[in-house]
């Protein structure tokens, strides 16, 4: 065993930061990188939302995050809840993704199987660049013209379900390999199920919430767990973790 934490020359990483959460280089493929908080008891929201697992450390990461992505992959559930709008273009945003060689600010992609993004989403109407809307032939083709009309750029990968490869590889078609993926549970479970997962990003907040909040992902239960290994492990304000994890190619 390691102790991680406390160590006698425990580094200091703020300068280093950028460093800890680049992507791989030339990536030929997308790299899956899915990043959420959640509780020490395991709960993914207080009150419905992650907002109060969350902190200016967890924030500062989410941020950088964003700041490394070709595209930020979200459920229309979680896109929903918490409001979200097309990401900002800030003065540190602007100076970070020239210095990094990637576009002013990235797209939203979010995966709906039923289109149900309401037309009058800040997604839709206050953002920089078109949100990427993934769904599949069965979502009602009205709703899809007219999240089309809105602005959208609408990816139909798959028949009855969204096929994630298909929405990766339309990505990927896009040249938006450096996904961030924001969750929710829901579309994780959905990625790990498929196998899809590259990199997760964890913070653990020093909360306990019990409750009946859902934990980081659901879905069907999968028949070989997959076995991942730690890259890196932060502490912040004293008792907040930040797990890196990716995945081991077996
Ligand atoms: N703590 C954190 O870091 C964190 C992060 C994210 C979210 N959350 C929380 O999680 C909650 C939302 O959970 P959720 O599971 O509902 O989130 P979600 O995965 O974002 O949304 C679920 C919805 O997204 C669509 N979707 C997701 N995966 C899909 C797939 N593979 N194929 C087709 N459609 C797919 C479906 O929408 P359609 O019905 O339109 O088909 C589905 O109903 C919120 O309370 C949010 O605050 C917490």
């Amino acid at each position: 065993m390691d102790r991680l934490w406390p160590t006698d020359d425990a580094p200091d990483v703020d300068d280093e930061l950028e460093s800890v959460y680049d992507y791989p280089d030339d990536l030929r493929r997308p790299w899956v990188r899915v990043n959420f908080v959640s509780s020490l008891d395991g709960a993914v929201t207080v009150g419905g939302r992650s907002k109060g697992l969350s902190s200016r450390s967890d924030m500062r990461v989410l941020g950088l995050i964003r700041d490394q992505a070709d595209v930020v992959l979200v459920g229309v559930g979680t896109a929903i809840v918490e409001g979200y709008r097309g990401i900002r273009r800030t003065e540190r945003r602007l100076e970070r993704r020239a210095r990094f060689g990637l576009s002013e600010v990235p797209p939203i992609a979010l995966v709906t199987r039923h289109c149900s993004l309401p037309l009058d989403s800040p997604l839709l109407t206050d953002t920089v660049v078109p949100p990427i809307v993934i769904t599949c032939e069965a979502a009602p083709i009205g709703r899809r013209e007219a999240l089309a009309e809105a602005g959208a750029d609408v990816v139909v990968a798959g028949g009855d379900e969204v096929d994630l490869h298909r929405a990766l590889e339309a990505l990927d078609a896009r040249g938006l390999r450096r996904v961030a993926c924001e969750g929710g549970p829901t579309l994780f479970g959905n990625l790990i199920e498929q196998d899809l997962v590259d990199e997760l990003c964890l913070t653990v907040s020093p909360l306990l919430t019990s409750g009946d909040a859902s934990r980081i992902s659901h879905g069907p239960l999968i028949e070989h767990p997959r076995r991942m290994r730690l890259l890196s492990a932060l502490r912040a304000d004293d008792s907040l973790l930040l797990l890196r994890y990716g995945r081991i190619d077996e």
